[in-house]
């Protein structure tokens, strides 16, 4: 048992990173700091940041934290890292940046992910990785750096993702994990190692990829040069840590079929743990391995859920608080008297795997006035996350309840149009920092505080209020089937337009 009272948990986010220092006993957050970076989309469609951004964000962070609690050098038993996934980090022989991060959200490789289908198979791309390559994915970067940027192409020495580009610079170690690289359409799921098959098939270098260590394991420890920059003590144990997606889930406490956890955020995630890989899946759900050894999840993401209100807010409410707009809109009935909202502001993944894909309002009448409006955006967005819950649920049968996190689940109103949208209990739970707590709760199992992932989690995780579905879930059964047809009414005039 190490003697250390503390660990760091830390996620690399799109925005900014957040840092929390946590109570190793009792699970307690009693340090945070925040360090925001901007992104830069240079063409429509197009998601960068600078990976230089993420490090001078990391450094500061940690050093504030150490500042505020006033710790001493030994405090501090581990950290671990979580981090936005996908984003394609390059570097050259001297761990240089070669050009910026492109980013999970970004959208310009269409042609690519097409072209790894034709050449890998799409059966055996889903097969081998546990769904189709997305545009947002690591692979289909690569090789869109190889026809696009021939200079960039020719200095590759390393490919990374986010979170791992801070592990190297605070470890000098090249790592991943297999959560993390699910993501990147390179990784076997099933021996949770890279594909080489995939590799040899797109004459991608095996070099190029960093080692694949399980997320509790410790990888390395601080250097002193990342002890200098950061405050942290040289020879620090960093484990390998996790995606944002599984270390959220870890922080929800998924790890078995009991429960999905929604993560109602900026995006949308559905999520639930499985203990045997997800076999025969459902293109449109999409499997990668969890942050907990012999263990997968399956996943549905939709990539603007609380982004569609927050969009909603910022272009008609002037600003105003988000729960004073959800509070206009409780006193309309369900089905905002016919108005409806599909919330694709930026295409979408899942289920309906299109970059093009738009938002819309349709079925205005002058009847409607602004609360209708923001009900629709409400149940828009609750319809999506249901949409996405139903291709989950014969991955998880005995799922009794949702446990959602994320900035939405703070309004009691919208967890009830959830509870009834979804038919099912929708309970919060204890911890609210999700991706960072759960990079805390890796980096206690590596500290030697627990054994594994789930006594960490036992320990520190558990549901509270718990809201069930009421006799409206009926209503909305009729009204999501309804809401369901607009997209394939609606596709045809994206692709078009
Ligand atoms: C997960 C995904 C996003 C990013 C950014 O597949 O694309 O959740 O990890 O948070």
């Amino acid at each position: 048992m190490t003697t250390s009272p503390y660990v760091l948990g830390i996620d690399v986010g799109t925005s900014g990173i957040r840092a929390l220092l946590v109570n190793q006993e009792t699970g307690d957050v009693e340090g945070t700091s925040t360090r925001t970076y901007p992104s830069c989309n240079p063409f429509d469609g197009w998601s960068e940041q600078n990976p230089d951004d993420w490090w001078k964000a990391c450094c500061e962070a940690i050093g504030q934290i150490i500042r505020e609690a006033s710790l001493s050098q030994n405090d501090i038993g581990c950290v671990g890292i979580s981090g936005q996934m996908h984003g394609l980090v390059t570097l050259d022989k001297h761990d240089r940046a070669i050009r910026p991060a492109i980013l999970w959200n970004d959208q310009r490789t269409q042609s690519q992910c097409d072209q790894i289908h034709e050449i890998v198979g799409l059966d055996r791309m889903v097969q081998l990785t546990g769904k189709p390559v997305m545009t947002g994915f690591t692979a289909p970067k690569i090789l869109w750096i190889r026809s696009h940027e021939v200079d960039c192409y020719r200095k590759i020495q390393h490919v990374l993702l986010p979170k791992d580009f801070l592990v190297l610079r605070l470890t000098g170690v090249h790592s991943t994990d297999p959560s993390d690289a699910s993501g990147t359409s390179l990784l076997d799921l099933r021996s949770r190692d890279w594909s080489d098959e995939i590799l040899d098939a797109l004459e991608l270098s095996r070099s190029w990829l960093p080692s694949v260590t399980e997320s509790q394991h410790i990888v390395s420890s601080i250097t002193k040069e990342a002890a200098e920059l950061t405050g942290l003590k040289a020879g620090i144990p960093v484990v390998a840590g996790a995606g944002d997606q599984a270390a959220g889930g870890i922080a929800c406490g998924i790890h078995d079929q009991t429960a999905i956890s929604i993560n109602l955020g900026t995006s949308g995630v559905v999520f639930a743990g499985c203990e045997t890989f997800p076999e025969d899946q459902d293109r449109r759900v999409h499997a990668y391995c969890h942050g907990i050894p012999d263990s997968w999840h399956v996943m549905g993401v939709m990539l603007s859920a609380g982004g569609s209100l927050r969009w909603y807010r910022d272009t008609f409410e002037n600003g105003r608080i988000f729960e004073d707009i959800i509070q206009n809109a409780n006193s309309i009935a369900p089905g905002s008297e016919g108005l409806r909202f599909l919330p694709y502001l930026n295409g979408e993944r899942t289920p309906h795997a299109s970059p093009d894909a738009r938002g819309s309002f349709t079925g205005i009448s002058s009847r409607h006035h602004r609360g209708h409006f923001t009900r629709a955006v409400l149940e828009g967005i609750l319809f999506g996350l249901k949409d996405n819950l139903d291709l989950i649920q014969p991955y998880a049968r005995h799922a009794t309840h949702v446990r959602i996190t994320g900035g939405g689940a703070q309004s009691r109103i919208w967890r009830e149009m959830a509870s009834d949208i979804f038919n099912m209990p929708v309970a919060t739970v204890n911890v609210s920092e999700g991706s960072a707590f759960g990079a805390a709760l890796l980096a206690m199992v590596g500290s030697d505080s627990f054994s594994d992932v789930i006594s960490a989690i036992d320990a520190h995780v558990r549901t509270e209020s718990v809201i069930d579905p009421t006799s409206k879930s009926t209503e909305y059964k009729e009204l999501h089937d309804n809401w369901k047809r607009l997209f394939g009414i609606l596709e045809p005039t994206y692709l078009s337009g």
